[in-house]
């Protein structure tokens, strides 16, 4: 007889709760420049399937009862389609966001004019290089800080003051994931899901000594930016070629939805770095 305790799926409830997101459509989208691994200037993108696939994903949050504000995209900004990067909000506070590469500065202002547009007026200009939520990730009641590649870890300071919440700082170390969103999922405001060789042997102690329960990314599913997902408390969406993770989240009672962003990964980004989570 199996134990009931071996069935996470049976016995942790998962209540999603309702999100805000904000979201930019890729009608400007090309690779233009290469600031990640990822990125092969002059790619050839297609721009219609970009904005199906990106579609796609703005309908499966609208169908599974979240809200999505759609901001305005701006010509000369290829990669504003990614809007976790735009801002992180939390407490209905914008912590703006300022860019390591001259290609995505003008971003920071878009961001802010939109989120303020929507009602976001409470705005924290930063002093440090910050790329948003790509590397400031909410957990509950803690910020995940990334460094190593674009986010200054003063800005980590900045962020735990503004945001007033205690921050733990990541460093991570494999360019092909650059922002700490490549490399972690926040699964629920407990649970995360990660992969280790990301990530400096010191930020390794600090994740297995935090989350003893993590979900390990293998490889394979970190390659396809498995781990580039965003979760309501329950579905879990997730690039669909992750599918060992998709089965360890079902396993443990989420609901996986899969998604395929294969135009939008030409520019290094999946499903989390296309949405921006308002936080009120
Ligand atoms: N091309 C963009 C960059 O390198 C991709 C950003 C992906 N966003 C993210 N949140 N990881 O900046």
């Amino acid at each position: 007889m199996t134990s009931v305790l071996s069935r996470p799926s049976e016995t942790v409830p998962r209540n999603p709760t309702r999100r805000h997101y904000v979201m930019c459509p890729p009608t400007h989208f090309a690779v233009e420049y290469a600031i990640n691994p990822w990125m092969t200037p002059g790619a050839a993108v297609d721009l219609d399937l970009a904005f199906a696939q990106w579609d796609t994903l703005r309908r499966t949050y609208v169908e599974l009862g979240h809200e999505v504000t759609v901001v305005e995209p701006v010509p000369g900004l290829p990669d504003m389609v990614y809007a976790a990067n735009g801002a992180t909000v939390a407490g209905g506070i914008v912590y703006g966001a300022m860019f390591r590469y001259a290609e995505r500065v003008p971003e920071a202002a878009a961001y802010r004019l939109a989120l303020a547009a929507a009602g976001l007026t409470r705005f924290a200009e930063p002093t440090f290089v910050n790329e948003g939520e790509g590397d400031l990730l909410v957990a509950g009641e803690v910020v995940l800080a990334g460094s190593g590649f674009r986010t200054d870890p003063r800005a980590h300071v900045e962020a735990a003051r503004v945001l007033r919440r205690p921050v733990l700082g990541l460093e991570l170390v494999d360019p092909r994931y650059y922002h700490l969103d490549t490399a972690v999922t926040v699964l629920s405001d407990t649970e995360i899901a990660y992969l280790p060789g990301a990530f400096a042997p010191r930020s390794r102690g600090v994740l297995a000594g935090r989350y003893p329960a993590a979900v390990i990314a293998s490889a394979e599913d970190a390659a396809v930016l498995g781990l580039n997902a965003v979760s309501d408390g329950r579905h879990v969406v997730l690039p669909s070629a992750a599918a060992g993770l998709a089965a360890e989240y079902a396993d443990r009672g989420f609901s996986p939805v899969g998604v395929d962003l294969s135009e939008l990964l030409k520019g290094g980004g999946g499903p989390k770095c296309c949405t921006l989570e308002v936080r009120a």
